[in-house]
């Protein structure tokens, strides 16, 4: 049996941070349902000290998402693991995700804490956390910028307190691939108790390496949970894209041997409803979800996928939630692509001459306009049709 690999959204809160991407309570119950139906392990539905109106989200997903198991985010105090664990209660299945920040630079500048009192400090939250919630996560932040003697100590304490997941934050987006990995799998080598929690990644994309970085963190650091939002939404640069992490561990599944339990054919669904919720259009060349990510224009590869999807398809746009992949007609299709598409919508020529005729002056057209669409083929034959 493969190993599991666990998909823990968090579009609702981390991906929510992100400047402009305020979501009302209704908007983040709507989204909630949908990573529901897209499967979603664990979904992050907010932090509940946060404000009151997230308080509230949290509270209502909670009663209302049965499949999924809900978190809140909570600092490492009592009254912010206080408010998690209320928020949470209607859950069927909760978790509280603490955090505290243990690199230098965080420590000294903004708790302006010492190790010890920051050590301190995340031992007491797990242990109250766990007081009120049995499944609890701890973060280190900025955990990829720490000092690992001192991220040891404290994901050992954490661990002997009930910690069940220990999250690695690249929370700055610093991290390069194969030293993030590395340096997971170093943690787990050196902490004693480092097999009685689950290990997770959560990787910001400030240097455009999120994905690649998780799964790093999966191949080489050992890692069973992914940190991820729908289309990377999240702060600055965004967070590692579920979808992306997803397609690429169900599609190399030579590679990473892991079973995910998403239903990718809602991933579509669940991207579009994330871009009109917020506003945040999806690029057109984003993996998975853009426009064109299904999209072929050149005759080549149009001829190609037309005889074989897998000449120029790793994945099906079906099996992602598209309708269908997409030939764009244009300057740089060829016959076969025309004749395919004269076919589909219908229309019958008389003989291979006429169909040159009509290519030809498709051809000019495409000349002039970017995308030939179906209204312009059907009005081209229309007109050579009158001519004759
Ligand atoms: O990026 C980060 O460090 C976070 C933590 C709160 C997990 O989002
Ligand atoms: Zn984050």
């Amino acid at each position: 049996m493969a190993d599991r690999l666990i998909i823990f959204d968090t579009t609702l809160r981390d991906g929510e941070q992100s400047p402009g991407a305020s979501m009302t309570k209704d908007e983040k119950l709507r989204i909630a349902r949908q990573l529901e139906r897209l499967r979603v392990d664990v979904i992050e539905a907010g932090f509940a000290a946060a404000s009151p109106g997230d308080f509230e989200a949290v509270k209502a997903i909670a009663e209302a998402v049965r499949e999924s198991r809900i978190c809140s985010l909570a600092r490492a105090n009592d009254r912010d693991l206080s408010r998690a664990a209320e928020a949470l209660r209607g859950a069927n299945a909760a978790r509280i995700h603490t955090f505290i920040a243990t690199s230098e630079l965080h420590m000294e500048k903004k708790l302006r804490m010492t190790r010890d009192q920051v050590l301190e400090q995340a031992r007491l939250a797990v242990r109250f956390a766990r007081n009120h919630c049995d499944d609890v996560e701890f973060s280190p932040e900025d955990g990829y910028r720490s000092d690992p003697d001192f991220l040891c100590r404290v994901i050992e304490a954490v661990i002997t307190e009930g910690a069940g997941t220990i999250n690695i934050p690249d929370t700055v987006g610093y991290a390069i691939p194969e030293l993030y990995g590395e340096f997971i799998a170093d943690l787990r080598r050196r902490i004693p108790n480092s097999d009685k929690a689950i290990w997770s990644v959560h990787c910001h994309n400030d240097l455009g390496m999120a994905v690649a970085n998780s799964l790093a963190g999966v191949k080489i650091g050992g890692a069973r949970q992914v940190e991820c939002t729908i289309n990377g939404l999240g702060e600055r640069a965004g967070n590692c894209s579920l979808e992306e992490v997803v397609m690429a561990v169900k599609t190399r599944r030579d590679h990473f041997g892991l079973e995910v339990g998403i239903d990718a054919s809602q991933i579509v669904a669940a991207s579009r409803l994330v871009s009109q919720t917020t506003g945040f259009v999806v690029q057109p060349n984003k993996a998975v979800v853009g426009a064109n990510a299904f999209a072929h224009a050149s005759g080549i590869h149009q001829d190609g996928v037309l005889k074989a999807r897998d000449t120029y398809e790793i994945m099906r746009a079906e099996d992602v939630g598209w309708a269908a992949n997409k030939i764009v007609l244009g300057k740089l299709s060829g016959r076969n692509a025309f004749k395919q598409r004269l076919e589909q919508l219908g229309i019958q020529l008389d003989g291979e001459a006429e169909v040159n005729e009509a290519f030809q002056r498709f051809k000019d057209l495409a000349d002039r306009k970017a995308e030939v669409f179906d209204e312009d083929i059907l009005a081209l034959v229309m007109e050579e049709q009158a001519d004759h």
